[in-house]
Order: structure tokens, then C-alpha cells, then sequence
């Protein structure tokens, strides 16, 4: 898809006008929002942020910035896990952040947490200032992406990281029929009657499955200069935590945590692959033994 083609599930036509529908639409659904992300992931949701925050390591009191924050809470999760950290939490609906406002900046959250309303495409930031960047449930909106990872790469400092928490295509078989029930009619059913927006819940859909898979993921993140990139299925792939690193010095701490988890998933690989081999050999042999 070349840059000035537009593929936006709202039906838009240029860049702008799919943003300015984004926003509308976040916009009206603001007040439910929270109840029907808790209700609509049987509270799954709480589980996804709070792994996104933990991939995030931002070295001590550094600014971490939280795009496409919306009601903040990640925001939120991201200071309760780094009590001396400053969150950046930006959004271009502010229906979205002052919803978020209203209930969760108080107990000295509100003086450590900064909403400001921005377009995640021209991020009003100066470069290499931020410790870690998350963005969940956002990046699927944003068109075109490239803009969105080229801010992220120059606010960025060197070594701090990218964290993206965005759906899959559920692409586990035991899960696809399901899935796409629950994205083709459940899902729509249910937000449209609940939020009073008979569009919102349907562009939900809609843009979870024109969405690239995880390695497209992983290789538009690359492509923007990213390093280190990986990514960790949840719920057998429905949501994906991916992970990236603008490449730079890093800190120690940063390494060692970078180091262990990499550690953990090759290790969890190299268990899988075992299993498959031994399961496999197990399978010939069992053959091997019914044909005598
Ligand atoms: C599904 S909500 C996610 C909110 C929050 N991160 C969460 O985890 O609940 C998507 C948010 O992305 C915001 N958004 C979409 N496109 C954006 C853009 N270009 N710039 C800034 N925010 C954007 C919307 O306004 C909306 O609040």
C-alpha cells in the first residue's frame, strides 16, 4: 500500500478525514468506554495493560509517554509500577482524556500524570526525551502507521523502548470460529447497545481484522529503525504485546531485564520445539509399531 492510499475501516477517504472520524467516534462512546472494555474482555484487559507497563522498564524518573492514552489507564498502571516516573499521556479525543481526568487523576496521580491532546502523527515533543513509549489498543487507529513509528523513534531516547499492545488476528484454531463470532456479531451487538453508537463497535471489528498480523507488526516496526523486536501472544494470539527497542546505548538494569525475558522466551521455544520433536518421534514410532 503506497502512502497516499488509504484502507480505513471508518469509510474515510484521506488520512485526515479517517482521524477526524477516529476522534468523533472515541468521542461519543468516552463514557462507556472503561465499562464496556472491562465487560467486553470478561476483565482480561486489566491483565494485557499491566503486562504492556511491565515490557515498558523505563529507566528511573524518566518520562514515559502513553499514546492513544484515552481514559489513561495505562497511564495509570504505568506510575503504579513506576512510582518515580512522569507519564505523558497523549490522545487527540478529549472527550477520551477528560473522561479519564474526571475519574483517575486524584490520590498525587494527577501530579504525576500530564493528558495533553495531540495527534500521535506530529507528537508535540522534542526528540530523544522519553524514557519508554506505550500505545495500547491505538496504533490499529492511527493511518498512516509510518508517521506514528517515526514519532515514536524520535521522541525516543536511544535504548528505551517501544510497547505496543494491539489484538491478533486469533489465529490459534481452537480459537477463529469464536473469534470471529464474537468480532462479526457479539461484539457489535452488544457495544451498540450499550454506547448508543451503532458505528463504533462495528469499526472495532472491522479494523481488528484488516489489521497485519504480528510479524507484519514486527516488520513495519522494523522497518522504522527499530531493534530487538518481539513479540509475546496473549490469549493464544487474540492480543499481542510487542516490543521494540530504538537502538542506542542502553542502561544496565534495562539489559539485564531485556536479557532474562529474551532468555525465558528462547528457553519456552526450545521447550516447545523439544516437545514437538519427542511428540513426533513418539507418533513415528507408535506407527512404526501398529504396521508391524
Ligand atoms: C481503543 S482506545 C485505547 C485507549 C487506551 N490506550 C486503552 O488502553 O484503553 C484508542 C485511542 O486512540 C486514540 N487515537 C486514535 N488515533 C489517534 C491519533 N492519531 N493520535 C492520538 N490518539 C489517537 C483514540 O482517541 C482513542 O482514545
Amino acid at each position: 500500500m503506497t502512502r497516499s492510499e488509504v484502507r480505513s475501516a471508518t469509510g474515510a477517504t484521506t488520512h485526515d478525514e479517517h482521524g477526524k472520524r477516529v476522534s468523533d467516534m472515541f468521542g461519543r462512546i468516552a463514557g462507556w468506554y472503561d465499562f464496556l472494555n472491562h465487560a467486553l474482555s470478561g476483565c482480561q484487559d486489566i491483565y494485557w495493560r499491566y503486562r504492556l507497563a511491565k515490557a515498558a522498564r523505563p529507566a528511573p524518573g524518566e518520562t514515559v509517554l502513553d499514546l492513544a492514552a484515552g481514559t489513561m489507564d495505562v497511564s495509570v498502571e504505568l506510575l503504579r509500577q513506576y512510582p518515580q516516573s512522569s507519564i505523558a499521556a497523549l490522545d487527540f479525543s478529549l472527550p477520551m482524556l477528560e473522561n479519564g481526568k474526571a475519574k483517575k487523576l486524584k490520590d498525587g496521580r494527577e501530579k504525576k500524570i500530564f493528558p495533553v491532546q495531540a495527534d500521535g502523527r506530529a507528537l508535540p515533543l522534542p526528540d530523544n526525551c522519553m524514557g519508554a513509549a506505550t500505545i495500547a489498543f491505538g496504533i490499529r487507529n492511527i493511518l498512516p502507521r509510518e508517521d506514528a513509528y517515526s514519532e515514536f523513534f524520535r521522541v525516543l531516547k536511544p535504548g528505551a523502548r517501544l510497547c505496543i499492545l494491539e489484538f491478533g488476528t486469533g489465529s490459534k484454531r481452537v480459537w477463529k470460529g469464536f473469534y470471529n463470532f464474537y468480532l462479526d456479531k457479539l461484539l457489535p451487538f452488544i457495544g451498540d447497545r450499550i454506547s448508543g453508537d451503532p458505528g463504533a463497535y462495528r469499526y472495532l471489528a472491522e479494523s481488528i481484522k484488516t489489521f497485519p498480523d504480528e510479524r507484519s507488526l514486527a516488520e513495519e516496526m522494523m522497518q522504522a529503525g527499530f531493534a530487538r523486536v518481539y513479540h509475546v501472544p496473549m490469549m493464544s494470539g487474540i492480543v499481542y504485546l510487542h516490543v521494540g527497542e530504538k537502538p542506542g546505548q542502553v542502561s544496565s538494569a534495562a539489559e539485564d531485564a531485556f536479557g532474562s525475558e529474551q532468555r525465558t522466551l528462547e528457553k519456552k521455544k526450545a521447550a516447545g520445539s523439544a516437545a514437538k520433536k519427542s511428540a513426533g518421534k513418539g507418533a513415528k514410532k507408535r506407527s512404526r509399531t501398529a504396521g508391524k
